[in-house]
């Protein structure tokens, strides 16, 4: 069962909760406002929790992160009142729709999953849906085909949208696409008061647009599952709440990124790269450093890099910041010296980690609080077990009667 506003008291429960995270949060800033990569232990950390962190390897590192048993267990004595703001949202029972095969033909089985999981949580027979940034339609594919109902998908690539069309046609199905950018063009006229807006995995901007736009509608119901809170135009969150706008918490996209932060999902080769990428980009500051230069960010690059040689990584790191690549014989020296960085800074994000889901809930709290503002009732629970999409917090509004 959702946690929901059905009730006068659970009404005020939403604002409590938002409350105690936001001073939390505010209060324990120093734990998470840092950059584990380039930090020694900053001032605000008690020297029995450093001690604690030093007995930690990497390994134990890893293990840790992964696992909220055993955050809780290494750190709810320093961090009592965080842990005690986060009780855990409900799980929705795991759905089964019992659809065709020939549904979900150009579809991983991962995705395939989320999707029909919200179609069960979310579906009313007949009734309208408008599919908020849709990619390929496959959500608005189960609406249309379970639950009969008419289906308008907004999407931004012209090629997802007419494969995707054309697609829904050959399996005659009442859902049609529009090419749109929703951030920059009007999208009223696609949005209608008895229509149910479903919007999932849509991006910083693109879920909040879309919880504004279903509001300046009227839309029957909105469900949200949020992801990637930092991409976002504004250099600043811009809150929607007006208990939010109060607040005195100020999220640049650096503190937004946490919130997405996890331990990988994608099994043992993807967790090896990971490691090599951040092993890598420590040796990347340590050389820099070596240089008595700033910490500069390298961009984001496609994971091959990191199953490729350390030479070539250097080479492009270099040529990216005019510097040319460091000599061979320094290699040994700076792989050690970034082994060591890596350590210190897998230490210092165990701590800063703890606050991703609260900040999370903050921001998932925030859209909640300006829904109801709205005159919606809403509810919020997990979607899914994290392992198969870490974001998974579902928020479902639905219009209260006049
Ligand atoms: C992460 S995907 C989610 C797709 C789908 N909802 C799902 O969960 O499979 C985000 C989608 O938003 C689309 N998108 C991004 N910016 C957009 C914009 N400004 N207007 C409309 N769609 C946009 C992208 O093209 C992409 O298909």
């Amino acid at each position: 069962m959702p946690v929901c506003d059905a009730t006068a008291g659970v009404l005020l429960m939403f604002a409590r909760w938002w409350l105690t995270l936001d001073q939390v949060l505010l209060q324990q800033r120093d734990f998470w406002q840092l950059q584990p990569m380039l930090a020694a232990w900053p001032a605000a950390f008690p020297t029995e929790l450093v001690a604690l962190l030093e007995r930690f390897t990497l390994a134990d590192c890893v293990e840790i992160d992964a696992s909220p048993s055993l955050q809780r267990q290494h750190f709810a004595g320093f961090f009592p009142q965080l842990f005690a703001a986060l009780p855990e949202l409900p799980r929705e029972p795991a759905a089964d729709l019992s659809l065709p095969f020939w549904l979900s033909t150009d579809i991983g089985g991962r995705k395939w999953q989320q999707i029909t999981q919200l179609a069960a949580c979310v579906g009313q027979a007949k009734r309208p849906v408008l599919e908020w940034c849709a990619g390929k339609g496959h959500l608005g594919k189960v609406m249309s085909f379970y639950y009969d109902a008419p289906v308008l998908s907004l999407e931004w690539q012209q090629n997802l949208c007419d494969a995707s069309q054309h697609k829904a046609q050959q399996l005659g199905l009442q859902q049609r696409f529009v090419h749109i950018d929703v951030l920059r063009q009007p999208v009223a006229p696609y949005l209608q008061p008895e229509q149910q807006m479903l919007a999932l995995h849509a991006c910083g901007d693109l879920h909040r647009v879309a919880a504004r736009e279903a509001m300046r509608a009227g839309c029957a119901a909105l469900a949200l599952v949020p992801c990637c809170y930092h991409l976002q135009q504004a250099a600043q969150y811009q809150p929607l709440s007006v208990q939010a706008k109060q607040s005195g918490l100020t999220l640049s996209k650096a503190d937004l990124r946490l919130a997405v932060q996890q331990s990988c999902t994608g099994g043992e080769r993807v967790a090896r790269l990971s490691q090599t990428e951040m092993l890598w980009r420590q040796l990347w500051w340590q050389w820099r450093r070596q240089l008595g230069l700033d910490y500069q960010p390298l961009r984001s690059v496609g994971k091959h890099w990191f199953s490729g040689e350390l030479s070539d990584f250097l080479a492009f790191a270099g040529a990216e910041h005019q510097l040319a690549p460091p000599a061979e014989a320094l290699l040994p020296d700076l792989l050690q010296r970034a082994g060591q960085g890596l350590l210190q800074q897998r230490r210092l994000e165990l701590v800063q980690h703890l606050f991703r889901r609260p900040l999370e809930l903050w921001l998932v709290l925030d859209l909640a609080l300006y829904l109801q503002a709205q005159g919606y009732q809403i509810s919020l629970s997990e979607l899914c077990a994290p392992e198969l999409t870490p974001r998974n917090v579902l928020l479902q509004a639905v219009r209260r009667k006049e």
